[in-house]
């Protein structure tokens, strides 16, 4: 069992060891975009992001809206609101890298259309 104390072996265990832990990590649902939209945003804007005609959502896959607002916007409305609207503010609820995620969540609606 010389092999089992070698050095050669130590090396190998760590190996693995950080590949587990490599999978674990990116296993991990850290803010994840489409879980972070299903539980807060799908409700009023839609699964597919394509909005309710009876509460007035913006259609996320129309081109002509991705086009009309910078990431800017879209993150100050996800963290501010939209006064006078039902949109709610999420700044109390949600981190900034959440804000950030859900950002790029709704352009990613805009990249599925019109390719
Ligand atoms: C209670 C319903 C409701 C929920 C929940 C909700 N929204 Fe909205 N959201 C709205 C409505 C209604 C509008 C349209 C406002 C308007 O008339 O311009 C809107 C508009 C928006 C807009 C466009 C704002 C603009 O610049 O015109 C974005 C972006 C947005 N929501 C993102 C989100 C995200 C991200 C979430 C989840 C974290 C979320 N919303 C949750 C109702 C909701």
């Amino acid at each position: 069992m010389r092999f089992l104390a070698s050095p050669a072996f130590r090396v190998l265990g760590l190996g693995v060891g950080l590949l587990i832990c490599g999978f674990a990590l990116s296993a991990a649902p850290v803010s994840d975009g489409a879980a972070l939209y299903q539980q807060n945003c799908a409700m009023c804007h839609g699964a597919d992001g394509k909005g309710f005609a009876a509460i007035k959502t913006p259609d996320f896959t129309d081109p002509k809206w991705q086009a009309s607002r910078n990431d800017n916007e879209i993150a100050e409305v996800i963290k501010n609101g939209k006064k006078g609207t039902p949109m709610p503010a999420f700044g109390g609820k949600l981190k900034e890298a959440d804000i950030q995620t859900l950002v790029r969540y709704i352009r990613s609606f805009g990249s599925s259309k019109g390719k």
